[in-house]
């Protein structure tokens, strides 16, 4: 039998399932916590660091990943003061910078209130959310990438670079990447590192979008979020 806790987030009072993540039940209520790295149903591995959100315990706040952080009864959530604000838009703002030609990740930008990107382009294609990794893994236990090497030489690839027989095909791992849904194929090249307006890109539209407004990204509707339901 499902045992419930009750929990506050921003104010509200909610009755929650034990077990469940901050995040998946804020999203559930429709509070929209900004995520990236996490898939319902796969596990949670808090490599964004978008979800951050203050957990008030005895009047003292600790800032951790809200996709990592298990429900508890009497639990003080909020995830939308100045301070995580301030921090969740300084993140967006390193992601846009790490892969700035991925639509999906721009418009979270802007739903944390990115309107310009203060670092310097990497033009990653990859920003090791590990999403493949673990659908792969969790979900057609296939195994068939992985993340290898450390620190900057870290990425996601096929053992030897090759394709292995236990691919099972399904292109899962393209569907949940954020450098492929609806790509952008900005000229990201040395000396013209600007976000380009050949997509009308979500980012270059930010002066009139508001910070915490709901900007129907991409990756909202590949997690099911409460405003696509
Ligand atoms: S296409 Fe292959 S590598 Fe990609 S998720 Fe499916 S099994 Fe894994
Ligand atoms: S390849 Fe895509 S889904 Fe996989 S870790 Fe990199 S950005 Fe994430
Ligand atoms: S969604 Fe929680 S750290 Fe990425």
């Amino acid at each position: 039998m499902q045992q419930y806790v009750t929990m506050k987030i921003d104010g509200a009072t909610i009755r929650a399932v034990k077990g469940s993540s901050v995040l998946d039940v804020a999203v559930e209520c429709g509070i929209c916590i900004p995520h990236l790295c996490h898939v319902p149903n796969l596990s949670d591995i808090g490599a964004c660091r978008l979800c951050i959100v203050e957990n008030v315990v005895d009047g003292r706040s600790k800032i951790t990943t809200s996709c990592t952080l298990n429900v508890q009864e009497g639990m003080e959530i909020l995830s939308n003061t100045e301070r995580i604000r301030n921090l969740r838009r300084n993140i967006a703002e390193l992601l846009v910078a790490e892969a700035p030609n991925s639509r999906a990740i721009q418009d979270i930008a802007v739903r944390c209130g990115v309107k310009e990107v203060r670092y310097p382009f990497r033009n990653n294609d990859c920003v090791l959310c590990g999403r493949c990794v673990r659908v792969c893994e969790e979900i057609w236990q296939a195994r068939a990438i992985g993340f290898v090497g450390r620190g900057k030489d870290r990425h996601v690839d096929l053992p030897f670079g090759v394709r292995p027989d236990f691919c099972k095909k399904c292109d899962s791992c393209i569907d949940l990447c954020p450098m492929t849904i609806t790509p952008c194929d900005g000229p990201m090249k040395p000396g013209e590192e600007y976000l380009c307006g050949k997509c009308e890109s979500q980012l270059s539209m930010a002066s009139g979008a508001m910070e915490d407004s709901c900007v129907w990204c991409e990756l909202g509707k590949g997690f099911g979020c409460a405003r696509y339901v």
